[in-house]
């Protein structure tokens, strides 16, 4: 749905975006995630046909974003990075002029305005003037704003930015809900957005892409292994060889209990054994009285990566310094990877 091709965006000797290339697909909810100044709203303004490149290629849709940037507008809604609302407007009143900016038919307007508010719950306060709104309210809007020609594709850069925990939870059950109907690509720099939103994940840093890949893949290529906890009955010692035995299974670490024994996992990255251990058992009539794997948000990875430096720039506080220790995290995030 989306292509972009060795896109590069120089102001002056200053590159913003540096010879990046991935593709968004129907249908999918990608999330490009990066610290500040990574050349994130530098590619969706390009994608979106407000910027021109400097060089490489990008389509939206099947239209060329540089020949037929008119075409492309069409089959997106984009919400910029800071939503440029009519502050004296009324929602309703702002929608109306939008949907008609856009080209929508006058016949159509009034029902896509109507399913617009109504999707983005903001029916409440169609009549309300745009500058009276709350924050959350005002996103809301602008995300009205950005469905209110049907367009397939949503670019939506940093949607939760400023909102409050509410807003923000609430936004994003939004946006999974627009995801059924669209194809999206959102910009964040909050990793549980990601994990909780989208089906596949860019990052890029300093505006070269440094990975690609599903939330959950990232986390095991982080963590290089993935980890099973088992209690079981049964002759501890056949059970433990049986274990090391099973396709993918790296170690096994064996508690030996006179009723119940418990066994610490490890197994290949990216690869779930749970199965095949499972089999194991049945194949040799062993009790499983319990297995779980160990889960990792992604935001506990980098949690993991950033302590040293959060701890560092902020004396004694609990909490990690998000904004500026992320850089250092896509860049050890992209060593692991790599390495
Ligand atoms: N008009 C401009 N002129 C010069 N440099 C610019 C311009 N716009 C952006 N840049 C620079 O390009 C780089 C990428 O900026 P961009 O806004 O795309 O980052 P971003 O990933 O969206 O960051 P954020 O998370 O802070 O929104 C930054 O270093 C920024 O300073
Ligand atoms: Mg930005």
């Amino acid at each position: 749905m989306i292509q972009v091709e060795h896109l590069t965006k120089r102001y002056g000797d200053k590159t913003a975006v540096d010879d990046i290339s991935f593709q968004v697909h129907e249908g999918e909810i990608l999330g490009f995630l990066g610290p500040n100044g990574a050349g994130k709203s530098t590619t969706m303004r390009i994608l979106t046909g407000f910027l021109p490149a400097t060089s490489g290629n990008a389509k939206v849709a099947g239209y060329d974003v540089f020949t037929d940037s008119l075409n492309v507008r069409k089959q997106i809604g984009y919400l910029p990075e800071n939503v440029p609302l009519y502050h004296e407007m009324r929602v309703s009143e702002y929608l109306m002029f939008r949907a008609q900016l856009k080209g929508v038919s006058r016949k159509e307007r009034r029902a896509k305005i109507q399913e617009a508010l109504e999707k983005c719950g903001v029916i409440e306060v169609q009549n309300q003037i745009v500058g009276t709104l709350s924050k959350g309210y005002r996103q809301r809007v602008g995300l009205a704003d950005t469905m209110v020609h049907d367009p397939r594709i949503l670019i939506l850069d940093e949607p939760t930015i400023g909102l409050d925990p509410n807003q923000i939870r609430q936004v994003r059950a939004l946006i999974k809900e627009l995801g059924k109907r669209h194809t999206i690509l959102l910009s964040t720099h909050i990793l549980p957005e990601v994990e909780m939103i989208c089906g596949r994940v860019i990052i890029i840093n300093k505006g070269k892409l440094v990975a690609m890949d599903t939330p959950e893949n990232l986390i095991s290529k982080l963590r290089g292994v993935a980890t099973i906890h088992l209690e079981a009955r049964g002759p501890f010692g056949q059970i433990k060889a049986g274990l090391e035995g099973v396709p993918g299974v790296l170690s096994v670490k064996g508690e030996d209990g006179t009723e119940t024994h418990r066994f610490v996992i490890e197994t290949d990255k990216g690869r779930d054994a749970r199965e095949e251990i499972f089999r194991a058992f049945v194949d040799n009539s062993w009790v499983l009285l319990e297995m779980k794997k160990e889960t990792v948000t992604l935001e506990e990875v980098f949690h993991q990566i950033t302590t040293r430096e959060a701890e560092e720039a902020v004396p004694g506080g609990e909490e990690p310094a998000f904004k500026g220790g992320i850089k250092e995290t896509v860049s050890s995030l992209f060593s692991k990877i790599r390495g």
